[in-house]
């Protein structure tokens, strides 16, 4: 990052001309260029000069999905409206599909490949934005994901619930238990092996936690055929078995888990949404949780 223009050496009436305020170009990632990221800061919110860990502004990371539509971010910027609104800074990274192979779209939401470590890849980005914009609050995120973005979001809260304050996991379609006879991605039985580190359900509880689907949610990607079909032509790739129940069950049941390993969490059924993640109730449940939990913070640390 040395040489980064930053919003502690831009000056103050130039933040805006440097793309600092308002949305930044999409960006590689320093430390893994196969990675990129979007970034949207509110112009009204953001004060280079706080650099008191109280008034920093509070981030907003959303993982995308299998798509990887940025849609939200860039072309309707549902969310930097509501950043606006509320205050607070978005990161979104992009993880492209094909990283590990010319098939490959799903491996980041397992967080490691051959060649990749996705959560510690989110880190990375994460102490990048620190240094472009000291003014942000990037030590504990508020993360929100859809469908494969949930995926990615649940998996990481097992790995790193120390970084997240509040999380809004949307319909993720095939998940990680807290199972310790199963192996990761199933299960959470060889994360020392593969992670270095211990998933401790009881640290689940410092984040504020959602669980989000649509009431319609209740068809399977793929028939079973289709699930054969595909193992017999690529393998497993990223070790996720096939999707055989609905995402509306998958939730419903990863949740009941969590609560039996004494973790407390809201569940939202969205009702009448199915697997979309641009309808716009869909959106509003993921994102309002986070905003909510935001309002209550800052209104809280004021009255201290
Ligand atoms: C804010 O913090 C950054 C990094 O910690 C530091 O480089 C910068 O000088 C600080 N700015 C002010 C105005 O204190
Ligand atoms: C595993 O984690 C421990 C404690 O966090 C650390 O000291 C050690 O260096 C790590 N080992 C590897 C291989 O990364
Ligand atoms: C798990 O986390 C809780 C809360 O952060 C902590 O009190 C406890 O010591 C941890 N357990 C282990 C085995 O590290
Ligand atoms: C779906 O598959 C998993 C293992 O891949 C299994 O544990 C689970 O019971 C299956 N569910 C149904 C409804 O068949």
């Amino acid at each position: 990052m040395e040489g980064a223009l930053t919003t502690s050496n831009v000056p103050a009436e130039y933040l805006e001309y440097v793309f600092l305020l308002g949305g930044f170009p999409i960006i590689q990632s320093r430390s893994d260029p196969r990675v990129s990221y979007g970034v949207y800061v509110p112009k009204d919110h953001y004060n280079e000069l706080s650099n008191s860990t109280q008034e920093k502004l509070p981030l907003l990371v959303n993982i995308h999905g299998t798509s990887r539509r940025m849609t939200a971010l860039q072309v309707d910027e549902q969310l930097p409206k509501f950043a606006d609104e509320i205050g607070f800074a978005v990161l979104a990274p992009l993880f492209p599909a094909g990283i590990e192979g010319p098939n490959d779209i799903s491996s980041f939401k397992v967080l490691h490949t051959d060649s990749l470590r996705s959560d510690f890849e989110l880190l990375n980005i994460l102490d990048e934005v620190a240094y472009r914009w000291p003014g942000i609050d990037t030590t504990r995120i508020y993360l929100s994901g859809f469908s494969g973005g949930g995926q990615f979001a649940h998996r990481f809260l097992y790995l790193h619930p120390d970084r997240v304050v509040a999380a809004s996991i949307g319909a993720p379609g095939r998940v990680t238990y807290p199972d310790k006879s199963k192996s990761w991605p199933q299960g959470v039985s060889n994360v020392g092996e593969i992670f270095n580190t211990t998933v401790n359900m009881t640290s689940l509880n410092g984040v504020s936690l959602q669980f989000v689907v649509g009431e319609k949610d209740t068809e399977i990607h793929g028939s079973s055929k289709f699930w054969e079909w595909l193992e017999e032509v690529m393998g497993s790739a990223d070790d996720l078995p096939p999707m055989n129940e609905s995402r509306l069950d998958t939730v419903k049941k990863l949740r009941d888990t969590w609560t039996e390993a004494g973790v407390d969490s809201l569940l939202t059924i969205v009702p009448g949404v199915a697997h979309d993640s641009e309808d716009p109730a869909m959106r509003k449940a993921l994102w309002e949780f986070l905003g909510d939990q935001m309002r209550t913070r800052r209104s809280e640390s004021h009255s201290l």
